[in-house]
Formats: structure tokens, C-alpha cells, sequence
């Protein structure tokens, strides 16, 4: 399968994977089924839901096969139970009591059963976030990638469960700022970016008495940075507690790939560089490694663009190097070439992704997909 975005989806394609819907108002309602072939009117449900593209199914690319990143059906429970504590603690004014922590706690439980026996952690796939831009869904998202960035740093399962619970209630203290603040089109004013840096002690003050030390610590300290620069108190980097640490590298990707309030979404490319650029200065340089384990520059069935103008899609991924996958090259006559290992191939040495291969025009892709009609 081959992921288009949707300025290419054209009728006659084939799904190759399910798209649910996974907004405020639907959480598991399945938009459109494998293996419907796409005409106008789909393609105008899938722009209309704002999602990025599909999964088309393609002779040349049958090998790759892209599976969600944990059970559907899972994802719409956690997102629906969670939508109700945040909602909860909201109405109430900030008031949250043993049973949703409980909650909370059974949530983080499902999550790492389904992930600590999953045989590849890795974020292999682009569709996972047709969401809006609400906290509870972006604190699920972080949730997911911290457990999982536990599990590659050989943490305890007490700690694992841990980085959970202070993952999925991290951002619950924004819940209590305004939300004309906090849903602000556009830069904000010193006075009002001083309120939105009340949400870590906010959560603080409500979870005290009903959460560990360390969750709590690890909820404070996620928007401090190794340097210093970050708040609420501008800690260092011994000073920082080791959950906050891991939050904070996956709270600013999971912002930064999913952010659609001023800009266009970053791809996950996009986002790692500027990550990378950023470690030992923001973020702990051992989690980060173990972070990029998880997630991928470029996604499998996704295109790329290379240095030697070529376009291709992506293969396989490497854990131990997210930049250099295998890829498969489709050639302007819309013949499929052969597979080129960019990290261990040293004739491909010289040749470098240069970004995702977005624009199709005047590529032989047509003429692959055509295949499948
Ligand atoms: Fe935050």
C-alpha cells in the first residue's frame, strides 16, 4: 500500500486500510472501509474531515503493510474516557477525585498491555492523528509515545505505568485556563502566555494527595529544558525530574507534528531535525536516543524526494537510524525500480532524502497507481 495525500486521491483508487474518524464529536466511527474503490464523493468526505490522505492499494507496493499503531477500538475507548475525566475536572472547577484516577490509572494499564508485547514500537504510520486540537486527545498522543519511549529505555513497569499516568495527565491543569487563551489564533501577549505557564503547578495543586511524587514531579517539570530556559521555575538539567525529561521530548513532537491551530501540520521529518537540533540544550540527549527508536523520519508507503531528483517510497525503517530507510524507486516512466538500502548500501552514500515527496506532478506515480484500477 501507498499513502497519498489528499490533493492525489483520484477515483478509481483502492482503499487499503479502514479511515475512522477520531474527532470531538466521533470516536470510532469508520468514515470509509478497505477496499471500497474512491469516487468524488469520498474523497470529498476525506477532505472534509480534514484527514491528510489514504492508504491506496498498489500492485508494485503490496509488500508494505502498514498496521495502526494500537487496536482501534482501544484508541476510541482511551480517547473517550479520557475526554470525560478532562471534561469532568473542568465543569467542576478543577475537582477530581480517587475514582478517575483510578481511571486514569486502568487507562495507562490497557495502554501498556497493548504496547510492552507489540513486536516493532515503532510509529510507522502517518494516519494515527485525524484528530482536532484538543488537550485530552494531545495528552493520549503523549501518553502513548512515553509509555513507549519507557519501554525502549528498559525502564521498570512501575515506572513505565508511571510515565503513563503523568503522560496522560500532564496538560490537564490548561483545562483550567480560559479558552480564549487557550485556543488563541495567533502569537499571544506576555500576559497571557504568564497564564498559560500556570498549567503545570495548576494540575500540581488539584492532583496532590491522589498521585505519586514522581507523577507529579514529572508533571511540573514538562516544560523545563536541560538549559534552563523553560518554566515554570527555569530548572537545570540535574534539577529536572527524569519524567519530566521524557515528556517533554514527546509533548513538543506530538505539538509540533499535530499543531493545526496557526499552521499547517509539520511532517515527522521536519519535526526530528529540529528536535535533534535541539539536544543537550532542551532535551536529554540518552532519552532522545531512545525516543528516536520509536518514531520515524519517514514513514513506510510514504514518499520521498532524494537528492538525485528521484522519487521513491519508503520500505523499511531502521530503529537504529530513522533517516537512512530502504526505499524503492519509481522511476518518470512509472516503472518501479529496485530496492536501495540507504544505510548499508555504500554506492547510496551519497544520496540523501531531501524531503517527502509531496508533489507528484510529473512523476511516473500515475502510471503506478493506474495498475490498480
Ligand atoms: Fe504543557
Amino acid at each position: 500500500m501507498l499513502f497519498i495525500t489528499n490533493k492525489y486521491l483520484k477515483p478509481g483508487m483502492i482503499l487499503a486500510k479502514d479511515i475512522y474518524l477520531y474527532n470531538n464529536s466521533n470516536f470510532n466511527t469508520l468514515l470509509l472501509t478497505k477496499g471500497q474503490v474512491l469516487n468524488n464523493t469520498y474523497i470529498q468526505k476525506i477532505t472534509y474531515h480534514n484527514i491528510d490522505g489514504a492508504y491506496i492499494e498498489s500492485e508494485e507496493f503490496a509488500d508494505i503493510i502498514v498496521e495502526s499503531y494500537i487496536d482501534d477500538k482501544l484508541l476510541s475507548k482511551s480517547l473517550s474516557q479520557t475526554k470525560d475525566i478532562y471534561y469532568e475536572f473542568k465543569m467542576s472547577s478543577g475537582k477530581i477525585n480517587r475514582s478517575s484516577i483510578k481511571k486514569v490509572s486502568s487507562i495507562v494499564d490497557d495502554l501498556i498491555t497493548e504496547l510492552l508485547y507489540k513486536d516493532n514500537l515503532t510509529y510507522n504510520i502517518i494516519d494515527f492523528k485525524n484528530y482536532d486540537t484538543y488537550t485530552y486527545q494531545h495528552c493520549l498522543n503523549v501518553a502513548l509515545l512515553s509509555i513507549s519511549t519507557g519501554i525502549s529505555l528498559g525502564l521498570s513497569e512501575q515506572k513505565i505505568h508511571d510515565l503513563g499516568m503523568a503522560g496522560l495527565l500532564h496538560d490537564i491543569g490548561k483545562m483550567l485556563i480560559p479558552v480564549e487563551i487557550l485556543n488563541k489564533p495567533g502569537k499571544l501577549t506576555n500576559e497571557e502566555f504568564e497564564i498559560i505557564k500556570t498549567h503545570p503547578e495548576n494540575a500540581v495543586k488539584k492532583l496532590k494527595n491522589l498521585v505519586s511524587y514522581d507523577v507529579l514531579s514529572g508533571i511540573e517539570n514538562h516544560h523545563e529544558k536541560l538549559d534552563g530556559t523553560g518554566y515554570p521555575y527555569g530548572k537545570t538539567d540535574s534539577n529536572i525530574h527524569y519524567y519530566g525529561k521524557v515528556l517533554s521530548v514527546c509533548d513538543v513532537y506530538d505539538a509540533l507534528t499535530s499543531d493545526r491551530s496557526y499552521k499547517k501540520t509539520s511532517f515527522p521529518n521536519e519535526v526530528i531535525e529540529y528536535i535533534m537540533g535541539c539536544a543537550d540544550k532542551q532535551f536529554d540527549y540518552e532519552i532522545l536516543k531512545h525516543f528516536l527508536k520509536i518514531i520515524v523520519a519517514y514513514p513506510i508507503g510514504t514518499f520521498v524526494r532524494l537528492s538525485n531528483d528521484k522519487l521513491a517510497v519508503v520500505v523499511k525503517n531502521y530503529t537504529e537510524n530513522i533517516m537512512r530507510p530502504i526505499i524503492r524507486i519509481i522511476n518518470a516512466d512509472g516503472t518501479v525500480g529496485d530496492d536501495i538500502d540507504l544505510l548499508y548500501d555504500k554506492d547510496y552514500m551519497n544520496v540523501t532524502i531531501t524531503d517527502m515527496g509531496y508533489d507528484y506532478s510529473n512523476s511516473g506515480l500515475s502510471k503506478v497507481i493506474k495498475s490498480t484500477y
